[in-house]
């Protein structure tokens, strides 16, 4: 009996982490999509635009500073890369990081 109830209060502990990340991936996935109408959905561009998809998280947020300081010449980017903020820049690149080419 000790140990089903030792193990409830794990799982009790436990759950606020397991929510509090799905909610970070729910909100970084949210962001995604805004860019999916050109990078395609998860990133995976299917041509003429640039894949995003499993691009290295590092590069993927210093070119979104970058497009929106506008030290890296762009056409749209610019525009698309201001409404965000360096935390928001920080959970897209997390997402695109994660997915499969
Ligand atoms: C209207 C189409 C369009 C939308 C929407 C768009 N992009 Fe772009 N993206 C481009 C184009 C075109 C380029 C190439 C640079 C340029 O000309 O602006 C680019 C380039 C990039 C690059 C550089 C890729 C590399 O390999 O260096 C990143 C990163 C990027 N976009 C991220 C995003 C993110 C994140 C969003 C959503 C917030 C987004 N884009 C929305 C069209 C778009």
């Amino acid at each position: 009996m000790k140990m089903i109830k030792q193990l409830v209060i794990a799982i009790g502990l436990m759950l606020p982490m397991i929510c509090a990340h799905a909610e970070v991936d729910k909100r970084a996935r949210d962001l995604a999509a805004s860019c999916a109408a050109c990078h395609g959905t998860n990133g995976k561009s299917a041509g003429g635009f640039p894949v995003l998809a499993s691009l290295d998280k590092g590069y993927f947020v210093a070119q979104m500073k970058d497009f929106k300081s506008g030290a890296r010449p762009a056409t749209v980017m610019h525009q698309m890369s201001k409404g965000f903020t360096d935390e928001e820049f920080e959970l897209m690149g997390g997402f695109f990081a994660a997915q499969k080419r």
